[in-house]
């Protein structure tokens, strides 16, 4: 079986012998850089031929994808200790830059964009409590995010035709996009907003291997049908990657308001959580309108019309949030 790492994207082999005696999800070491690739029971199963069409749709589908959700890594301690200090009122940056230090590949991450242009002094940020003086708690909080973001995003996705930048670019741009959306909307939702952004698009990490096998499938059903491509995947497999997104974040232990608006990010109208959602849905547009993070799956985008009605955004407030999103990724690949 070839399976290709998404971080220094060498490709490499596993054989059959190694992978028959597998009875779940495995986790690889890439042997040129070392990075974690798990590789799904599903795939495994494909590579040694016991899976073949026609492929499973619709709750067959959901309980083999459930079973890969599973094989996904909580989400690392540091994230929920630092929720904890985040709401506490008596504890400060200082304390957050402890605990961020206890987990050494996210601290690495958290230092990078630290060092960004968009977080203040490229290059200055030397250590965890400097990026905590310099920072602040709130903005050192939205950093870990990015980095929690950023270890669960950095996959390569075939189905979706989206290199590992490709997606991180669409999330950062969609997260800044909520961002200056609800700073016009509704400030409270600013924190909130980004984070939606930032994991909007998680479930297609889960979907990405059932899409690919399944490509011949789509093309055809988009060149025939005037659908976009939500449509298509209900369409082939019964459900969209926003219904997986939920099931990751409810595994993650989100709060159920930034889950609810992820479920229902392409359908704003249709959310118990509307506000959320719509922002999502607006910034998601504004971010596939401007090209940034396109995949086989953006040409192909319906705009919710009534999302922009409801939280009165006009031609005008596009082009200021568009030079928004732009500025911020731009400091932020910087
Ligand atoms: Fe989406
Ligand atoms: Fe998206």
């Amino acid at each position: 079986m070839l399976v290709k790492c998404s971080q220094c994207r060498n490709e490499f082999n596993i054989s059959d012998d190694e992978l028959r005696p597998c009875t779940s999800n495995i986790t690889v070491a890439c042997p040129a850089c070392g990075k974690d690739i798990v590789v799904t029971y599903y795939l495994i199963k494909k590579a040694l031929g016991q899976i073949e069409p026609p492929y499973l749709y619709g709750d067959e589908l959901k309980v083999a994808i459930a079973q890969d959700v599973e094989g996904i890594p909580p989400m690392p301690q540091v994230a929920i200790k630092a929720k904890k200090i985040v709401l506490d009122p008596y504890s400060n940056a200082s304390t957050l830059a402890g605990i961020i230090e206890q987990d050494q590949a996210i601290a690495a991450t958290v230092l990078k964009i630290a060092n960004s242009p968009f977080y203040g002094n490229p290059g200055q940020v030397s250590s965890l409590q400097r990026a905590a003086m310099i920072l602040g708690t709130k903005a050192l909080y939205e950093v870990l995010t990015i980095a929690l973001a950023a270890s669960v995003l950095g996959k390569n996705l075939q189905g979706y035709e989206l290199n590992t930048d490709d997606i991180w670019l669409h999330s950062m741009a969609v997260a800044s996009g909520c961002r200056a959306i609800a700073r016009r909307y509704n400030p409270s939702l600013e924190d909130d907003a980004f984070a939606a952004g930032l994991l909007h698009d998680c479930g297609k990490i889960v979907l990405d291997s059932y899409i690919y096998e399944r490509k011949i499938a789509f093309t055809k059903y988009l060149e025939k049908k005037n659908t976009d491509f939500i449509g298509a995947e209900e369409h082939i497999l019964g459900f969209n990657h926003a219904e997986i997104a939920y099931s990751l974040c409810t595994k993650w232990k989100f709060p159920d308001n930034l889950s609810t608006a992820i479920r229902y990010h392409h359908k704003p109208m249709q959310s118990p959580e509307k506000d959320l959602s719509a922002i999502v849905h607006i910034s998601d547009a504004i971010a596939i309108m401007s090209g940034l993070g396109i995949g086989y799956d953006g040409m192909m985008y319906h705009v919710d019309g009534a999302a922009f009605d409801m939280l009165n955004i006009q031609d005008s407030d596009i082009n200021d949030i568009k030079l928004y999103v732009g500025e911020y990724v731009k400091k932020m690949s910087g």
